[in-house]
């Protein structure tokens, strides 16, 4: 277990983005830096030992400060929509940016995939961690609150990635905080991740109007493209998502009893043999298939990352749910905690 610091660049204002390189005994590498904690790099080796970076990003700090994709990004205070950019907690109506058509889309244009985190790191036996905080101030991007978050990277030597969030609250607020890490498990800048093999853990999904925000209603993946209740190749039927740009982005309902860390998908690339589990204690998890991605942004690799280059797996509350009573509940108040754990497990077949 070894970690590193560099400077990253530079912001805006003045304040040096560091860069730090965790790296396991197996040769697992991860790159974060505390500007959005960004997950940048992640390097992992297929069944012949082959490293590849399995993470979209840029080389350069600048391309992170004006990202609209948020690749590799903590996202928060509310990851994914809320509907016509408002909702009323406690008989209070809140009113928050609407940078998604009409919608409020992962925590505004100033939410926390742009803000300077404090970093610490910490070096242990079998696990090497980055500790990120954050102060959000009360009515950042409209929320209530000051917000105290933390948010916690640890790499181990079973080749476990794991974030670990925890925030607490001086009013009463929603907190939804998710990372946007875009995977692609033969490598970024190789190509599309349709033939890829992905199972979700869940028999329903939030169905979605045509801004992509919940209608309210939950339904049966059975009989439906949106079914990977076994393990199915990505491009199988992503033909049959209509509308515009088309493919899967949506909300799953995983299977679960309550807030265990439990598995919510697993993921296989069939060339390289690379595997990922995603385990989290969240009721929910985005599919999304890089539907925005257009080849106008090129990558580490110097390679365009066209439309479905890579894929996300979100795990979350359900979209919007500050706007709907009959989701599990993002209410934080003061006095509680917010806890959310997600483990990318990786392994090779
Ligand atoms: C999430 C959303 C998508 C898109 C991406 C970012 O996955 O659900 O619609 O906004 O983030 O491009």
């Amino acid at each position: 277990m070894s970690i590193e610091s560099t400077v990253f660049g530079c912001t805006p204002n003045g304040q040096d983005a560091l860069l730090f390189t965790l790296t396991n005994k197996h040769g697992v590498r991860a790159r974060i830096t505390n500007l959005g904690g960004i997950l940048v790099s992640l390097e992992i080796p297929d069944r012949d030992g082959r490293p590849a970076d399995v993470v979209l990003g840029y080389h350069a700090l600048d391309k992170y400060l004006e990202q609209k994709t948020y690749f590799g990004a903590t996202v928060g205070r509310y990851a994914n929509r809320i509907g016509k950019a408002r909702f009323t907690l406690e008989g209070r109506e809140y009113r928050l940016a609407a940078n998604d058509g009409p919608n409020h889309l992962h925590g505004g244009p100033g939410g926390f995939h742009r803000v300077l985190w404090d970093a610490v790191t910490v070096s242990g036996d079998a696990a090497s961690d980055v500790r990120l905080t954050y102060l959000s101030p009360d009515g950042e991007e409209g929320y209530p609150g000051n917000l105290a978050c933390q948010v916690v990277y640890s790499l181990t030597d079973d080749n476990e990635l794991r974030i670990s969030y925890a925030a607490t609250t001086d009013k009463t607020t929603v907190v939804n905080l998710t990372n946007h890490s875009y995977f692609n498990l033969a490598g970024e800048g190789t190509g599309s991740i349709l033939d890829h093999e992905l199972m979700i853990n869940a028999l329903q999904y939030a169905e979605v109007d045509d801004s992509l925000l919940p209608t309210g209603r939950l339904l049966d993946v059975k009989g439906a493209p949106l079914d990977f209740t076994s393990p199915t190749r990505i491009g199988a039927r992503i033909d049959q998502m209509k509308g515009d740009p088309g493919g899967y982005d949506h909300n799953y309902v995983l299977n679960k009893t309550g807030s265990e860390l439990s598995l919510a998908g697993r993921v296989r690339e069939p060339q390289g043999g690379r595997v990922m589990e995603v385990h989290t204690t969240k009721p929910g998890m985005q599919f999304y298939s890089g539907n925005f991605l257009d080849g106008s942004i090129v990558g580490k690799s110097g390679a365009p990352y066209r439309k479905h280059a890579a894929f996300c797996l979100e795990t979350q509350y359900y979209p919007d749910s500050p706007n709907r009573p009959e989701f599990p509940s993002a209410v934080l108040r003061p006095g509680e905690t917010y806890k959310h754990v997600t483990a990318y497990r990786f392994s090779t077949d």
